[in-house]
């Protein structure tokens, strides 16, 4: 057959009696005009979905423009993975996501396809929009949907009201090059952060809960959900967002730091076996040494920065043992005001210390290495 114009994917576990309903609605909600491909995938599942599908294959009459494809994976390995599977196989433009177990209302296919022509890049279908609701589910799962829709909407930037969609449709160009995970329930979420400025569209329906069968979503999909988000958070669309690139600078800062204290030990020490040496001179030696190597670690591996031209290589340099004397001279102010004001030792001196190592790094970060204090 030549390419169908939609790919439609219907993930299924234990759904026999539902899938041939589901079948037979949507080739009735899908215009003659526009060739399908149906993609059940199927997991192996111990009622025999896979098998029920493969015999109302066969029993079919060959139409043009009408075709069931069913992939059988080995064991259940997930709603998210069996999608992404799915879309692999898909051979038509436009793709559409369906549960298998008449939640989705098939009539609503059109209107997806109809959105995506004309206005948009995913056209999702949504409960959350005027005009969609949800029908038949307990308070229970309406809290947890409704939670993970606003934590995704506020962590991770998302504008869709009803990111948790398991229904939407795309044009197939849109996910090619695009590494997404699949775990869990939430690849439209994925999609939503990795595929920044598409053009989104939401299509209002009636979410029916099943008549038939049992939801496949337990602790397992919510802890799915929640590493999903963790990641989704780190990774921030097309780059690592401000706030973990400002915390792995400051962790890599102060991990050089540490590293100075070895540094300082083991040259003061290595002196100090010199005879001709005095100990304070083994000493001063140690410290030169942990400055300089914290400033060359700091510049290659904390900030990244590869110019070593001689001139501004110099003037990083003084910035920075500029900045670890006023770091020093600030943390013995702050400890002699505090514990003149009446605060004890232990706590003057972590405030202190904890103001000193702040202010370095700050001040390091802005004015020896050029960058913004927060991003950069
Ligand atoms: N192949 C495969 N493998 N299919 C699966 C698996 C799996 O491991 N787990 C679930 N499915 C299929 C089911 O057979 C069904 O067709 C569809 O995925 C949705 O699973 P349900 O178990 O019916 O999910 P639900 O109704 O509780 O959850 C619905 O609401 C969520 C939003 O709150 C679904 O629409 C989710 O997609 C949606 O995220
Ligand atoms: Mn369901």
């Amino acid at each position: 057959m030549a390419r169908p114009q939609v790919s439609i994917i219907l993930p299924t576990y234990n759904e026999s009696q539902n899938i041939l309903e589901m079948l037979r609605s949507i080739r009735e909600s899908i215009p003659h005009s526009v060739s399908a491909q149906a993609i059940v995938v199927d997991d192996n599942s111990p009622d025999g979905t896979g098998r029920i599908v493969e015999e109302h294959k066969r029993g079919m009459k060959q139409v043009a423009g009408y075709t069931i494809d069913v992939i059988h994976r080995r064991a259940k390995a997930g709603l998210g993975a069996a999608i992404l599977q799915g879309i692999g196989h898909a051979r038509g433009e436009t793709i559409v996501v369906m549960d298998s177990d008449m939640s989705h209302p098939p009539h609503i296919i059109p209107k997806l396809l109809d959105a995506l022509r004309h206005r948009c890049d995913i056209a999702v279908a949504s409960r959350y929009i005027r005009g969609g609701r949800i029908d038949g589910w307990p308070a229970r799962r309406k809290i947890i949907s409704w939670g993970a829709s606003t934590i995704a909407r506020r962590v991770l930037g998302i504008t869709a009201r009803d990111p948790m969609s398991g229904f939407f449709a795309f044009r197939r160009n849109l996910v090619e090059g695009v590494s997404l995970d699949g775990i869990g329930f939430k690849v439209l979420m994925e999609m939503l952060v990795k595929i920044r400025g598409a053009r989104i569209t939401e299509v209002p329906y009636t979410f029916r809960d099943r008549r038939l069968g049992s939801s496949k979503m337990g602790g397992r999909a919510i802890a799915d959900y929640c590493r999903s988000v963790g990641r989704l958070y780190l990774h921030g669309g097309a780059e690592p967002r401000d706030s973990v690139r400002f915390l792995s600078k400051a962790a890599r800062f102060y991990t050089v730091g540490a590293s100075g204290f070895l540094v300082n030990y083991a040259i003061s020490l290595l002196f100090t076996q010199m005879p001709q040496f005095w100990y304070l001179h083994a000493n001063l030696l140690g410290i030169a040494a942990s400055i300089t190597s914290n400033f060359l670690l700091n510049k290659t591996w904390t900030f990244q920065d590869r110019d070593f031209g001689a001139r501004r290589t110099l003037i990083q340099y003084a910035k920075f043992v500029g900045f670890g004397s006023a770091g020093a001279a600030v943390q013995l102010g702050i400890v002699y005001s505090m514990v003149e004001g009446g605060w004890s030792y232990p706590v003057s001196l972590a405030a202190g210390v904890l103001t000193a190592a702040l202010s370095n790094f700050l001040l390091n970060k802005k004015w020896t290495f050029g960058e913004k204090l927060w991003g950069g």
